[in-house]
């Protein structure tokens, strides 16, 4: 895994956002794993903001999505999308996938969403965040290195950290469908980006050797090519 630290989380999101602006420009009609999150926020604010690439070739997965959330639920990861990027570039609908959380069949729509991945040749370039558990989409600890597209449980201290983007005392969903490790593992070049003190034990745990399921994060040392992009902050247990 190589490493790349700047000193602030907006540095790191610069950084960011011009390796997605020249996948795009220079691969345009890129297969793109794309998250949720905090993190990302800034880097999808600086890639809608001026000229834009074009995304009418880019097909995109989103990672996860929370079951029982409907693509209209203020917290569901699909209005999340619509709001930070889809809304704002030319990608057509078609080309944009987030697993469906109201299917009647999960096991049958992880199956879909695995097999569109595949059919679509599979991700170029997948971006993830961290949790502060070191979870990778919502592959939670305990997850196998070879997990494909599927129905997960969150643990409480999931549950907890995005607690903010539901209404106070409302119900979080307690299962999520998400893209497996193995999945991710097969993207033909990954970025991760952590910023913030709240991540510098998850990102140190990332780097344990040898890799353990315990931190899903770690299955990264695995994959072909790996970047880590990080803040000052989130590097300091490195
Ligand atoms: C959620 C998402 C992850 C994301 C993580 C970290 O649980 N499923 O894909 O990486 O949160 O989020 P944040 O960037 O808000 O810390």
């Amino acid at each position: 895994m190589q490493v790349v630290v700047k000193s602030t989380a907006d540095a790191a999101a610069e950084y960011v956002h011009a390796l997605l602006e020249k996948q795009l420009t220079t691969f345009p009609d890129s297969v793109l794993g794309l998250p949720t999150g905090g993190t990302p926020v800034s880097v999808y604010a600086r890639l809608i903001k001026g000229l834009q690439p074009s995304w009418k070739r880019a097909t995109t997965f989103n990672l996860d999505e929370y079951i029982g959330l409907g693509p209209e639920h203020p917290a569901s990861y699909a209005t999340y999308m619509r709001k930070h990027l889809f809304d704002h570039v030319d990608c057509p609908a078609e080309q944009r996938h987030i697993p469906n959380g109201l299917a009647a069949d999960i096991e049958a729509e992880a199956d879909r969403y695995e097999n569109a991945i595949r059919r679509s040749g599979g991700i170029d370039f997948l971006l993830l965040g961290l949790g502060t558990n070191a979870h990778i989409g919502f592959n939670e600890p305990g997850s196998d290195f070879r997990s494909r597209t599927r129905r997960v449980q969150l643990t409480p201290s999931t549950l907890d950290a995005n607690a903010r983007y539901f209404r106070p005392g409302e119900r979080l969903p307690s299962q999520a469908i998400t893209m497996g490790i193995g999945t991710m593992l097969e993207a033909r070049k990954i970025v991760v980006m952590a910023t913030g003190q709240s991540k510098a034990d998850a990102v140190g745990r990332m780097f344990q050797d040898p890799p353990t399921i315990d931190v899903p994060g770690s299955a990264l040392q695995l994959a072909r090519d790996v970047l880590v992009v990080l803040d000052a902050a989130s590097a300091s247990h490195l």
